[in-house]
């Protein structure tokens, strides 16, 4: 999510270390420090907002260090600002670490420090890794140890890169979750948490392991386990242009994004789930539970594929809180004079936080005094800001345009809310037990699921061609035929409609023949034996029939053209499985046709506009 780079060397690692974070920018970018030593001190210079902001700063003295770290943010605790920007310092400002990826147990090593005296400065759950070495440095341990104990009581992610004057000719580093390399030259390291933002200096590097550490010097670096074993690192030579690197390796950000949903979606529910209680923990709208549960209404506002999301949410909360539900266009919203009530609330749901429609809707909702909640991915975003309360979905920076693991880590988080609003209610905790069992088990089924692209890629060059397609579905999986739709829609230009799969009936089956493609998602589920009479209505007319089917179900294969399978979940999660198939069909099918699926024509990530 945020972006790291440091150097350690002989010449002024400032300008390094700025370029490396220009290069890391598209990904992180509410705020960006840097820090370094210079005579025997550490000194740290942030700001909120851009790279370029900060080089202004930073060119407003002299310094010329020659070890130094870099961070852009992309934000998860606590909003961007110049407090909560990286790095963060230890109390006495000799140490400073930088972080990437989320600390669970934040809270309670948190509530340790603070009784044993740390004062906390940030909103971020980084900071307490700064105190947390700290105290192990100050019961007389040197840094690459102390670090080391430090992270064996961490639960989380992390991209983590410390200096520390006492010691100022090393950088430590070490993962868990959260990329890490060592760009190897003659003399002079690199460090980031993307080779792209090294590429430009050197070729050779070294890819740090979960649960490794590293002390990187001048001339060469020494690598062990948390647990203190020594271990030998292999050099690689990376060949890949800066381009290919940006996108990971995949051809386009899309593929990439669709391709990191198990951990895109494993994010949204980090930390958040508590087994034993069989319920779910929402910092953000954690002491609204109550009032929530006795809510009378709930509107869902949103626009595009976020309103899809809504509609999902809609079936959740109708099905598990029994509490009735409507989904509105955040357009029609606000000019429609809504009628609302005291005890309604209002969930905003969208991607980037800055949708002007949304935005706008919420507004009015705020002025009609309604509880007003957001969803949203960007943190500090606008939505996000005039909300009451939230939830962020933690997805990481959407860069391609059509959205796709936003909408996944949308229906993650409004299924949390559900589970924790149930609970309040009449859900029991094994049923609740339940719920969080089959979370735990979405990011293996997802990766079973992207095993599937090839298949979906052979299936897609049939139907470059088309003109028109069908998606159909029923239940929680009809906003997943609109969803479907849309995607193919809007990076492939092919006309597409999403219908209530039994709807097709009233109109829509009078354009199915021989040369119209029709995606069924037909799980089994309770609506099962309904969809396969709608898939016969379809052959009968001689349409192409793709089926979404589960892993079980043979009797599909008789009846569909291609079918793709995939594992089963309870129907409340199925749509986060469900959508996958449709996102990768969608960009085989643009692709094939020669589109540029990251920036369709005509489309802006960000709908700033009426
Ligand atoms: C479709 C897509 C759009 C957005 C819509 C709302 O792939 O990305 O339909 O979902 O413009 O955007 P957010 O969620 O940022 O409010």
């Amino acid at each position: 999510m945020c972006g790291i780079v440091g150097y350690i060397g002989s010449k002024n690692c400032i300008p390094i270390i700025i370029e490396g974070l220009k290069r890391l920018e598209y990904r992180g970018y509410d705020s960006a420090g840097i820090g370094f030593i210079e005579n025997n001190s550490c000194r740290v210079i942030k700001n909120k907002g851009k790279v370029s902001l900060l080089e202004k700063k930073v060119a407003e003295g002299v310094y010329s260090p020659s070890v130094g770290l870099g961070h852009t943010r992309w934000a998860t605790h606590g909003e961007p600002n110049e407090i909560n920007a990286h790095p963060h310092y230890n109390a006495d400002k000799s140490l400073m670490i930088i972080h990437n990826g989320i600390i669970e147990n934040y809270q309670t090593l948190k509530t340790i420090l603070i009784n044993a005296g740390y004062e906390f400065k940030s909103q971020t759950d980084s900071e307490v890794l700064a105190h947390l070495i700290d105290s192990f440095l100050k019961k007389g341990n040197e840094l690459f140890k102390a670090v080391r104990l430090a992270l064996a009581e961490v639960e989380g992610t992390y991209g983590l890169a410390i200096l520390y004057d006492k010691e100022p000719d090393k950088i430590i580093v070490a993962k868990k979750g959260s990329p890490l390399v060592i760009g190897v030259g003659d003399d002079e390291n690199y460090i980031a948490s993307d080779v792209s933002a090294l590429i430009a200096y050197t070729s050779r590097v070294v890819y740090i392991e979960d649960g490794e550490v590293a002390e990187v010097f001048r001339d060469g670096f020494n690598a062990k386990t948390i647990l203190d074993e020594d271990i030998n690192k292999e050099i690689h030579k990376i060949s890949m242009s800066l381009e290919e690197i940006d996108r990971g390796g995949y051809e386009t950000f899309m593929l990439k994004e669709i391709m990191e949903q198990p951990e895109s979606v494993l994010n949204s529910m980090r930390g958040r789930l508590l087994f034993d209680e069989g319920t779910v923990k929402l910092g953000g709208i954690q002491n609204l539970a109550e009032r929530l549960a006795k809510t009378k209404r709930i509107i869902i506002t949103a626009c595009g594929t976020s309103w899809h999301a809504g509609l999902v949410g809609e079936y959740m909360f109708e099905q598990f809180l029994r509490i009735p539900t409507e989904v509105e266009y955040a357009s029609e919203f606000r000019y429609r004079n809504p009628i609302l009530q005291p005890d309604d609330a209002i969930f905003f749901i969208s991607q980037s936080g800055e949708t002007a429609d949304s935005l706008a809707a919420l507004k009015e909702a705020k002025r009609k005094g309604a509880l007003v909640l957001g969803i949203c991915n960007v943190v500090g975003s606008s939505i996000a800001r005039e909300s009451e309360a939230g939830v962020y979905i933690h997805a990481g920076p959407e860069i391609g345009v059509a959205s796709t693991k936003a909408f996944t880590s949308q229906l993650v988080v409004l299924a949390l809310i559900t589970l924790l609003i149930a609970r309040k209610k009449d859900m029991s905790l094994i049923d609740g037990q339940k719920i969080v069992e089959e979370f735990q088990a979405i990011p293996e089924k997802i990766k079973t699921i992207l095993k599937l692209n090839s298949q979906i890629e052979e299936i897609a060059s049939k139907f470059r061609d088309a003109k028109n397609f069908l998606y159909l579905g029923r239940g929680y999986n009809f906003p997943v035929a609109l969803e479907g739709a849309l995607k193919l829609k809007e990076i492939s230009y092919i006309h597409a409609e999403g219908y209530p799969a039994a709807e097709m009936k009233h109109g829509p089956i009078a354009l199915v023949d021989e040369n119209m493609p029709v995606v069924f998602i037909a799980p089994k589920d309770s609506t099962y034996d309904k969809i396969v009479s709608n898939i016969e209505e379809i052959r009968a007319r001689k349409g192409r029939i793709i089926a979404i089917a589960s892993e079980s179900d043979n009797h599909i294969d008789n009846l569909a053209d291609f079918t793709i399978k995939i594992p089963d979940t309870i129907r409340m999660l199925m749509p986060i499985l469900t959508v996958i198939p449709l996102q990768l069909l969608a960009y085989h099918i643009a692709m094939k046709k020669g589109l540029n699926v990251d920036q369709p024509r005509n489309l802006a990530k960000s709908v700033t506009v009426e």
